[in-house]
């Protein structure tokens, strides 16, 4: 029987590296000659990306035999991806991967991978049912991932160097919605597959004039997207501060900017940076009698790009924190954020209450997000990690994010979308970042 205890399991396959380990961990290597493990063979494998391109094309011509053959492709490649993961996991000394936290996100992997790794070849539309099942299971039981990963980094801080320690996060993260986009792509194009209005009784079930294409939004529009966060973001703060005068949001520029994209990535990165402006607004006001400057959205589209500023006036980012601003690890608020996030894994169950409604009149089904979950906590629950995790999101679509504050004024966000016209940038970049 396998053991429950992720410290022996670990033991039992690590590649020591001598010169980070313990010695006790050194004392129970496993022999050199031992057989290679399930996890051996797995980490070998090469990931295969796939861009958002692809992602694209391979579901508007959706047909059974694509649909099996998408089922097939995640069937293989989540346990690829899993197994890449978990030897970064063993790559840490032994007291770090001890912590609960992270041995609890040790476990879910290891479990994942072990449940996946087994499922036979896809063959037939039953067969499809019951692999989406187990990867609904598989998107839900993660969910807690993101807050105990958060909270292992911030407990183990000085075991391990903080830029170590953010490299690992990052990756983590990155890969993490490298398998979520794979997973949830696949359960998006089932549904659309087995949608009653989608071609039933068609062969080639294509939909030219179809917004999504699984979770790909085809004509996500800048403007949109920053008015919807903000109005969430807007309604969050009025709940927790009710006589709190809000600011205005205000967008500005190339108001048809329309791009592919996948949206929940572009409103949580959105999201979160209207968030931190109007909380900062809102706390530098709340006692004037004049009402808030606005916060100034400008959108600017390039042939490649799409660039969003984000300014407010909330008086900028305080010195102290601005050294730590991109780090998961470090930082002056590690115990309000410690405190913080335990209370986020009971959220994420609830939050899927809080939904958009505008999203459920574009899309004509809706499934549960951990993003959703983060991005609708109240704005007092200060994780720290909003900034960080948005750049994550930003660069895996090879964008990227930067602030700059101009200390007691406000911020400027830069935002910079790729419109994944290029089909060569697309390529490697999407290669490099699957190679994490
Ligand atoms: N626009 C902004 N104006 C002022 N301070 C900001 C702004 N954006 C971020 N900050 C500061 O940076 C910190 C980290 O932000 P973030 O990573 O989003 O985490 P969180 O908002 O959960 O604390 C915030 O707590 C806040 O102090
Ligand atoms: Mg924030």
């Amino acid at each position: 029987m396998r053991s429950s205890c992720p410290a022996r399991r670990w033991n039992g396959f690590r590649r020591v590296s001598q010169s980070r380990c313990y010695s006790s961990v050194r004392e129970q290597q496993p022999p050199p000659w031992r057989p290679a493990t399930a996890l051996d063979e797995w980490a070998e494998r090469q990931a295969r990306p796939i861009s958002l391109r692809q992602l694209t094309f391979f579901g508007r011509t959706l047909t059974e035999p694509r649909l099996i053959s998408s089922a097939n492709y995640v069937r293989t490649e989540l346990p690829t991806r899993l197994a890449h993961r978990l030897r970064d996991i063993q790559q840490l000394p032994y007291v770090v991967v001890a912590n609960p936290h992270l041995s609890l996100v040790y476990e879910l992997y290891y479990k994942a991978f072990e449940r996946f790794r087994v499922i036979p070849e896809i063959q037939s539309l039953d067969d499809n049912d019951r692999f989406c099942d187990i990867l609904r299971d598989m998107l839900r039981e993660h969910l807690v991932v993101i807050p105990n990963l958060a909270m292992g980094v911030l407990e183990c801080r000085n075991l391990v160097s903080p830029n170590e320690m953010d490299k690992f996060m990052n990756t983590l993260l990155r890969a993490r919605i490298s398998r979520r986009v794979i997973a949830e792509q696949h359960l998006a194009l089932t549904e659309t597959f087995n949608s009653p209005w989608h071609f039933q009784d068609s062969h080639d079930r294509t939909d030219l004039n179809a917004d999504f294409v699984g979770e790909v939004f085809l004509k996500c529009k800048a403007k949109q997207v920053v008015e919807r966060c903000g109005r969430v973001a807007q309604d969050l703060m009025r709940r927790t501060s009710s006589t709190a005068q809000l600011p205005e949001i205000i967008v500005q520029g190339h108001l048809d900017a329309t791009f592919p994209y996948i949206l929940s990535h572009l409103e949580y990165i959105v999201g979160e940076l209207l968030r931190n402006s109007v909380q900062a607004v809102v706390e530098k006001y709340h006692a004037s009698p004049h009402p808030p400057p606005p916060i100034e959205v400008l959108i600017c589209e390039t042939p490649q790009h799409v660039i969003m500023r984000i300014s407010d006036q909330g008086g900028g980012i305080p010195q102290e924190i601005l050294p730590y601003l991109w780090s998961f690890s470090k930082g002056p608020r590690t115990q309000t954020r410690l405190e913080n996030l335990g209370r986020v894994p009971a959220m994420a169950a609830t939050m899927q209450e809080l939904k958009v409604p505008e999203r459920k009149v574009e899309r004509e089904s809706w499934h549960e997000g951990s993003l959703d979950s983060l991005t609708s906590r109240p704005p007092n629950l200060r994780l720290g990690m909003g900034l960080p995790m948005s750049r994550v999101y930003a660069e895996y679509w090879a964008g990227s994010l930067e602030l700059h504050s101009l200390e007691g004024y406000g911020v400027d966000a830069f935002l910079q979308i790729c419109k994944l016209g290029n089909k060569n940038e697309q390529v490697t970049t999407r290669a490099a970042m699957d190679a994490v």
